[in-house]
């Protein structure tokens, strides 16, 4: 299972005073010496995290990969075009919210999100979509030509009871099989920690996990080169 680390809350910090620091470049940068498989940004339409100049340099400064999340809206996709991540993850984006509250309604939205993967596809960019771990919306990802969905883990990072823990890991699993099975390539992420990433890891069918919260909190106090590399021993081996 791969990992790629959300730098957005470094972003959030900087903007809380203006300033330039800390940088979400350098972070993502150092986060890569210390070994993460890629980095994770939400350009959001009100920019509440990363800008488009933190989007320019990261492209042009990261080794591994770069995975843009955004809203399926034109502004956004025109810059995601221009700047041309390695992958586009579509989420749905509310500016009320603290956030991402939960997967993309695909089936509801079929024809604004078909339009938008078409448009990344066309400018070479392949994209994944945030669903819930539900059948009917991965098979419709599948019929509108997504490459990868990224399974919404947040209602079991927010389980109350071990019992309800372990009945969504199983919905989770069985969702990630049924992508695998067409032929989707399966990440997953929201609310994951070094907690609840001990049994995550074993789902078998999910090629990476995307984390952010918990990675960054914990390098306040520990270092950015320690946390980094105290889930990448819990998440085990690619
Ligand atoms: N995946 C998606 C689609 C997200 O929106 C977020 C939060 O920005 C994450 C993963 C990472 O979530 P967390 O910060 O809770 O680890």
């Amino acid at each position: 299972m791969k990992f790629t680390l959300n730098v957005d809350h470094v972003a959030v910090l900087r903007n809380a005073r203006a300033e330039e620091n800390p940088d979400p470049v350098t972070f993502a940068l150092l986060a890569e010496l210390y070994g993460v498989d890629g980095i994770v940004v939400h350009l959001r339409e009100d920019r509440r995290h990363i800008n488009e100049r933190d989007l320019r340099l990261l492209r042009e400064q990261l080794k591994t990969k770069l995975d843009l999340e955004m809203a399926a809206v034109q502004e956004i996709i025109n810059i995601a075009c221009d700047v041309q991540p390695d992958l586009v993850t579509l989420v749905p984006e509310k500016r009320e919210e603290l956030t991402t509250e939960g997967g993309l309604n695909v089936i509801d939205n079929i024809e604004q999100i078909k339009d938008t993967i078409d448009q990344l596809h066309d400018a070479d960019i392949p994209v994944s979509l945030f669903v819930e771990p539900d059948i009917n919306q991965i098979d419709t990802a599948a019929e509108i030509n997504s490459d990868i969905i990224e399974i919404h883990t947040g209602v079991y990072a927010n389980a109350k009871t071990e019992e309800d823990a372990f009945d969504e890991l199983e919905r989770i699993r069985q969702a990630a099989k049924h992508a695998k099975k067409i032929g989707l390539g399966v990440n997953a992420g929201h609310g994951l920690d070094y907690i609840n990433i001990k049994e995550f890891r074993v789902i078998k069918d999910i090629d990476e996990v995307s984390i952010g919260q918990a990675v960054i909190a914990r390098s306040v106090f520990v270092g950015l080169e320690q946390a980094v590399k105290e889930m990448i021993d819990l998440i085990g081996p690619n």
